[in-house]
């Protein structure tokens, strides 16, 4: 095996700390602050929260889970504390002066600055923000239908008492405050969020500790760059539907041509332009839990309609109802599943050759190791997105995948990308394509780049007909199909 190949395997296979994986509930959770249902039982710890600027006093930790179902999201901390202390009352009032818990939450892996917040004292009183590039409200923010309680909830006021000794905070958050940066609600299995989980004040040993660790030069909880990663887990499909998946289907692209045409003209009154969401109807294209998958299910849907919604049953003819189903599962298909007008030679060549991708990126065991491996692109992604990876830059640096510059206390410069971090230690692929191990004692400063190292920036002003070819190229590295 070539080195570099070996030390792109090393670095997926390095475990870091600041991840979570949120699975379904499995039993129904009543908010009472009490945390005795099956479901909490059964649900992981986060793990040890962080004391970031740490200098003295008692470490009292955290344990924080997460699970989620069709509709909300569950938070609840378990808070180790002898000196329970809360007094403000008001709403959105200056609750981190008290003991109070906290979660900050982005439902966008690529965009961890929007990201909305909740803070909680120990008699209950919470405050919000949205810190989202959308959001026009102020200062504060209401989010829909959250049910929380503490242990404390309503009291007037909390005092500490000798015989303080934890607290508790239990949350429901609808799915649907999320809607707007997630990229499904609920989540489909595997879709990743970035969030921390705090802890501050209090009147005696107020300590500030956090689930992801925030290290030196960032000063504040409120800190993107350093939110944890989550991912959710969804149970595998029943096997009986296994091997029915979209990815499988093929479809004769003329029908699914035609299929767009009569779509056009007889759908979207509900559904939106070129299977997009529309006022009244889901988008055919996204990923929905309850997605009809197969032929038949599909065929069934729109000659009769769905009991029960607002999807109507239809007297279009059979043949073109087949065609209309072509036409969806070519909204559903990865980019090897489609007819692409580009030269796939040439678009390789491109690759390898003038446009220099094959500097960053690995197709087939050749090339640099900074970018993602591409050999399998095709088969990963739509059409539509690896257009939008060569010509629209990311808001935001994907995760390992953020650009830094690491001063060390001996005075060595190093820039390349955050791989993993841990509590203690950061890994960095410099862009001499060495790994670097650095433990945070090491480390005067580190700056995080906003600007992801893929220059699609660059490329957006590329004649169109190589664009075309390079999408054709990628559109054709499909590695788990052959
Ligand atoms: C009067 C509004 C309306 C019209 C017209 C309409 N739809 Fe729908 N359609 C809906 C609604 C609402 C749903 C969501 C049903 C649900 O909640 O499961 C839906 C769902 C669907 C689904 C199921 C999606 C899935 O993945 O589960 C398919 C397929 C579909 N529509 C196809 C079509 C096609 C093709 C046409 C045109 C022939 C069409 N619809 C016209 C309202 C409409
Ligand atoms: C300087 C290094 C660099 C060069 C040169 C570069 N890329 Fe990238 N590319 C990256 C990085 C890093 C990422 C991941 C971060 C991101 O998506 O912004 C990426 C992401 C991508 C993605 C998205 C992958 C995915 O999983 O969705 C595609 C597609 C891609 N690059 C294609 C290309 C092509 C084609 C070229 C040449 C025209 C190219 N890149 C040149 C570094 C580079």
């Amino acid at each position: 095996m070539p080195p570099l190949r070996l030390l792109a395997l090393l670095i997926a296979a390095l475990p870091c700390l600041a991840q979570y994986t949120i699975q379904r509930a499995t039993s129904p959770i009543t908010i009472d602050a009490k945390l005795d249902e099956a479901a909490w039982r059964n649900a992981a710890s986060m793990g040890d929260f962080s004391f970031n600027w740490y200098q003295s006093g008692d470490k009292e930790q955290t344990v924080v889970k997460i699970l989620y179902d069709d509709e909300n999201l569950y938070v609840s901390w378990y808070v180790h504390d002898k000196h329970i202390s809360a007094y403000q009352r008001q709403r959105h009032g200056p609750v981190s002066k008290d003991d109070c818990v906290e979660i900050f939450i982005a439902p966008n892996a690529a965009k961890p600055g929007n990201y909305y917040t909740w803070e909680i004292n120990a008699i209950g009183t919470m405050l919000n923000r949205n810190k989202s590039d959308w959001y026009t409200g102020g200062a504060t923010w209401e989010p829909v239908g959250v049910e929380y309680k503490t242990t404390f909830h309503g009291a007037d006021k909390k005092d500490e008492m000798p015989e303080d000794d934890h607290w508790i905070v239990e949350m429901k958050v609808p799915l649907q405050n999320f809607s707007h940066d997630a990229a499904h609600t609920p989540p489909l299995d595997g879709d990743q969020w970035r969030l921390n989980v705090n802890r501050i004040g209090g009147k005696t040993n107020p300590q500030l500790s956090s689930w992801a660790p925030i290290l030196p030069p960032l000063k504040s909880f409120h800190s993107p760059e350093a939110f944890g990663s989550v991912s959710f887990a969804n149970p595998p499909v029943p096997a009986q539907t296994r091997g029915l998946g979209m990815r499988r289907i093929r479809f004769n692209p003329a029908d699914a041509k035609a299929g767009g045409e009569i779509y056009q003209r007889s759908c979207t009154m509900c559904h939106g332009l070129n299977g997009e969401e529309g006022d009244r109807a889901p988008a055919l294209g996204a990923q929905r839990r309850y997605l009809r998958r197969t032929s038949e299910d599909l065929y069934d849907a729109i000659k009769n309609g769905i009991k029960g919604t607002g999807m109507p049953g239809s007297p279009i003819p059979e043949t073109e109802v087949r065609k209309l189903v072509a036409y969806i599962h070519s909204l559903r298909a990865t980019a090897v599943d489609l007819e692409v007008p580009g030269n796939v030679a040439r678009g390789g060549e491109l690759f390898e050759g003038s446009a220099n991708c094959s500097k960053c990126h690995m197709v087939n065991g050749r090339g640099g190791i900074r970018g993602p491996d591409l050999s399998d692109i095709g088969a990963e992604r739509s059409l539509a997105a690896i257009r939008e990876a060569l010509t629209i830059p990311k808001p935001f640096a994907p995760l390992r995948f953020q650009p830094v510059k690491v001063v060390t206390r001996k005075g060595q410069t190093i820039t390349g990308l955050l791989k993993n971090q841990h509590n203690s230690s950061y890994q960095i692929l410099g862009n001499d394509e060495k790994l670097y191990l650095l433990f945070s004692s090491e480390i005067e400063s580190i700056e995080f780049q906003k600007q992801s190292l893929m220059p699609a920036n660059k490329y957006k002003s590329l004649p169109a007909a190589d664009l075309e070819d390079l999408v054709a190229y990628l559109s054709r590295q499909a590695r788990s199909r052959r």
